[in-house]
């Protein structure tokens, strides 16, 4: 174990088996994983070789059922990087096509001696009935429209990092998430996690992409793109998740486009000067972006939040580490 890692005031967590959601966390607890992965990052971030044996010995199994290119690959890298051994399931491939049960599959990998099962699936609520049944730790990597966690930790890390080299408190900031709310668990697990650290958080989109009663979680609801971008420091935009739409959300993709999607000149217009934008991807360049505007280096944090994401989820394996 590397000593001097661990902030002062930290240790609750490691009585914590599982990251299931947000609301399991409180405000200290999501700052003592920022201050670990700042920890983590500060030791490891300029090294050549950028490795810290400090989880040698543990075992990860990544059970994702679903795609992923940046979820996958951070925690493959952040596990990697603590030392961890790694597998991982291809659900494509493995005995799920024969009729055993998600439930069965975790079980038997959980007899190979794992410590951490993570998992992403289209069902809400899988990573809390395995979390149930197994003794090893169970990390939620996305279940369906529910939530996403270590996403949210690491848009949250991003900001507060960023806003701190400014002098700016996260309780000061103001923050607007656009696009289609019903369907994102990134969005569900962002509010939750914004507003614990006192941000003022709003959510912007057509009607039929934002959840009714969404007001209750505290957030301001707008229709109308140019109102909503008044006065906000960050514009945290979200895909049109067509595969989770069943029925027809929006009249036409063109349409949307036109009412909700944001480029340079829609920014000059409404937005202030020093806004900056986010996304967790994958992004629909020319659909809820312009692609200038996601490649802008002075604008656009979603490399930055993937580049955090693998810090943060080493803090996440570290603190929820069983001694
Ligand atoms: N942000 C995110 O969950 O991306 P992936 O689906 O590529 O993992």
């Amino acid at each position: 174990m590397h000593e001097g890692l661990v902030p002062p005031g930290l240790g609750k967590l490691r009585h914590r088996k599982d990251l299931l959601e947000i609301s399991q966390l409180t405000r200290q607890d999501i700052e003592d994983i920022f201050n670990t992965a700042t920890s983590i990052r500060s030791i490891i971030g300029e090294r050549f070789r950028k490795t810290m044996p400090t989880l040698r010995g543990r075992t990860v199994a990544l059970l994702f059922f679903e795609p992923s290119t940046r979820t996958q690959m951070s925690f493959t890298l952040a596990a990697r990087r603590l030392g961890c051994d790694l597998i991982s399931l291809s659900a494509s491939s493995s005995s799920i096509l024969k009729g055993e049960t998600v439930l069965d599959t975790a079980r038997n990998i959980e007899a190979m001696d794992v410590d951490f099962v993570v998992v992403r699936h289209s069902a809400p609520g899988i990573p809390h009935l395995l979390a149930r049944h197994l003794s090893a730790s169970v990390i939620n990597a996305g279940d369906g429209t529910h939530e996403h966690p270590t996403q949210a930790l690491l848009d949250a890390y991003t900001i507060w990092d960023y806003f701190r080299k400014r002098n700016k408190p996260f309780n000061h900031l103001r923050i607007l998430i656009l696009g289609d709310i019903l369907h994102s668990r990134v969005a569900r697990s962002d509010i939750s996690a914004f507003k614990k650290l006192g941000a003022d958080v709003a959510v912007c989109g057509p009607p039929t992409l934002i959840p009714y009663g969404i007001e209750e979680l505290g957030v301001q609801v707008y229709y109308n793109l140019p109102e909503a971008l008044a006065d906000r420091d960050i514009i945290y935009t979200l895909r049109i998740q067509r595969e989770r739409q069943e029925g027809s959300y929006i009249p036409t993709l063109r349409e949307y486009i036109k009412l909700y999607g944001l480029n340079h000149n829609v920014l000059r217009k409404y937005a202030r000067e020093d806004v900056v934008i986010m996304h967790p991807g994958p992004v629909n360049r020319g659909v809820e972006l312009s692609p200038e505007l996601a490649d802008d280096p002075n604008l656009s944090l979603i490399l930055p939040q993937v580049n955090n994401g693998v810090f943060i989820r080493m803090a996440i394996f570290y603190l929820f580490s069983p001694i």
